[in-house]
């Protein structure tokens, strides 16, 4: 974008070019980041752009554009240059300190709710283990009013954007966030369900990561020892002691990882049934291990 050609840059035209532009840098939401980069400049909605392409943008606007499509171009995710995701129809906060939530991650949601709900849980007691930005255990909390929740993470860095998103969406008061390791912070408690999107990639696929994640996101948040299962195969071991009869164990996993899962969340483990449910994409996404009558 030459500062000559100016007032040549409308809406359409700054698009087009950074469309271009995120393209040859390898980001393949060109357009969409480029939309939502332009929008959030402009304080409006990406409808606005397509509305008013033919509006020129400011001096002011061009050089706070500019500045936010550098940022892009180094390859930091949109999310954190904008400190915001939408996850399941809300806007959650994001800092660099926590994982940006995913799409993938809403099956997870989607799955714990659908348990509690058949299972008639009015205020069911839930756990959400390695919260990050919190968007699981306040959506949950959203969405099952009358629900408790406890929320664990490492990082104090993360439970301080959990505990804004809660906040955020008016959950505060039924959450409690707890700093430690997995089931540290939790002796002698039972919950009706735990829930954890947990670390799963295998160190040894690190270079081959996206460089928006592999140099931006938190490796404490992606990466886990023994080909990604260490604190998958931890939490199979020892939630069973935490959960209530019936009781559901629900984790999201990486792909190929079902069998080896499977293998840990079995009857020796302490649950009666185990299952799982496939993304968008048919790869075996969610660990569903209840904990019931047979075991
Ligand atoms: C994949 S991120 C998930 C974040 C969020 N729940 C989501 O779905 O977007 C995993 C989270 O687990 C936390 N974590 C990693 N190891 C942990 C451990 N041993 N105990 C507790 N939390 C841990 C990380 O700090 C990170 O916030």
């Amino acid at each position: 974008m030459s500062e000559q050609a100016s007032e040549l840059w409308t809406i359409q035209r700054v698009l087009v070019w950074t469309q271009a532009h995120f393209r040859d840098k390898g980001i393949e939401s060109a357009r969409l980041d480029a939309e939502l980069l332009l929008a959030s400049v402009l304080g409006k909605d990406r409808v606005y752009l397509y509305t008013h392409n033919e509006q020129p943008l400011s001096a002011v606007e061009r050089d706070a554009y500019r500045t936010l499509v550098k940022r892009r171009a180094q390859r930091e995710p949109v999310a954190y240059i904008l400190g915001q995701r939408e996850f399941y129809g809300r806007t959650f906060t994001v800092s660099p300190a926590v994982l940006v939530p995913r799409p993938e991650t809403e099956h997870l949601v989607e799955e714990v709710l659908g348990w509690v709900r058949r299972h008639g849980l009015e205020a069911p007691e839930i756990l959400d283990i390695g919260t990050g930005s919190g968007c699981i255990a306040t959506t949950l909390l959203c969405e099952l009013p009358q629900a408790r929740l406890v929320a664990t993470d490492v990082s104090p860095a993360a439970l301080v954007v959990a505990r804004r998103n809660a906040e955020r969406h008016d959950v505060a008061a039924r959450i409690e966030l707890l700093a430690g390791d997995l089931f540290a912070p939790l002796t002698g408690r039972v919950f009706d369900v735990i829930v954890s999107n947990p670390p799963y990639v295998d160190p040894a696929t690190e270079s081959s990561l996206p460089p928006d994640v592999r140099a931006f996101e938190p490796h404490l948040a992606l990466f886990a020892a023994d080909a990604g299962l260490a604190v998958l195969s931890r939490l199979c071991r020892e939630a069973p002691a935490l959960l209530a009869t019936p009781g559901l164990l629900a984790c999201e996993i990486g792909a190929g990882q079902k069998d080896a899962v499977a293998a840990m969340a079995d009857v020796a483990a302490g649950f009666a049934t185990t299952s799982f449910v496939p993304d968008l994409q048919k790869i075996p996404r969610v660990l569903l291990a209840e904990k019931g009558a047979a075991s």
